[in-house]
């Protein structure tokens, strides 16, 4: 219940943030830090997941029932890192989502991301296409790029979006293979999409990427229909 001293008054009003302040200072407590649990709390997590989403796919609902099967099992595989907290996406199985382009890959990973958060699992996430993946670690100067392919690697959720979309090079097949390694190592849930066939994966990727890919991930595929054109028709 609210009592009425704690009304709120008018906030970003410099005068009552200054008195605030010079209260809760007189109680040993620093308004910075007080602020913090109240701004994370509105700051739901559903919030922070749109955030970081792009506009075309933050409505995005996954209805691939393979895809809904695997929301399942890594909600399941959740761990709370300490008691009390929110569980957190750790291990689990992978998904290979291959298909025509304008199939719904995209938007079937990030329906499943959605989903994984609706269900209150938190998930620390990254999405990337393979081809921007590789344009970052290309390595050059003032740029860290070992350290940036380790934090991709052991993100916990990670989107590859657009496997085997870039030109096929003896490098590409090498980082493909060290992130892909890790991640099947750790075994930590990746949701790749590709519009090769599976059976062309393994010559543009190598025995090696594509026979931990088979052992890691569910294989989806998806109706050839370009659903861009379809929608525009319609
Ligand atoms: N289940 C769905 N319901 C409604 N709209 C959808 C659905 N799946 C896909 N779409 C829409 O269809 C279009 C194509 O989908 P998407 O971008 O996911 O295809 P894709 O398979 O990733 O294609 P590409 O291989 O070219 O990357 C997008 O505009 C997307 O929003
Ligand atoms: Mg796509």
């Amino acid at each position: 219940m609210h009592t009425r001293h704690r009304e709120p008054q008018l906030l970003g009003n410099e005068a009552t943030l200054e008195r605030m302040a010079r209260i809760l200072a007189a109680r040993n407590i620093d308004l910075a830090d007080a602020a913090l649990p109240d701004d994370a709390e509105t700051f739901s997590p559903l919030d922070a997941l749109l955030a970081g989403m792009p506009p075309r796919y933050q409505a995005a609902v996954a209805d691939h029932p393979r895809v809904l099967e695997w929301v399942r099992k890594v909600t399941d595989a959740a761990v709370a890192p300490s008691r009390g907290a929110r569980r957190q996406v750790t291990t689990g199985p992978s998904l290979l989502m291959a298909g025509v382009v304008g199939a719904g890959k995209t938007h079937q990973a990030y329906g499943a991301v959605r989903a994984l958060v609706q269900s209150g699992v938190g998930a620390r996430w990254r999405a990337t296409t393979a081809a921007d993946l590789y344009a970052d670690l290309r390595p050059r100067p003032g740029v860290d790029s070992e350290r940036e392919l380790a934090a991709v690697s052991r993100c916990p959720l990670l989107i590859i979006d657009d496997l085997g979309a870039a030109k096929a090079s003896e490098w590409v097949e090498e980082i493909t293979y060290r992130l892909i390694n890790r991640r099947y190592n750790y075994e930590l849930p990746t949701l790749i999409t590709t519009n090769l066939a599976i059976k062309d994966l393994r010559s543009y990727l190598g025995d090696r990427v594509a026979s931990r890919l088979a052992q890691m991930t569910t294989r989806v595929e998806f109706e050839a229909v370009d659903r861009r054109r379809h929608s525009a028709a319609a």
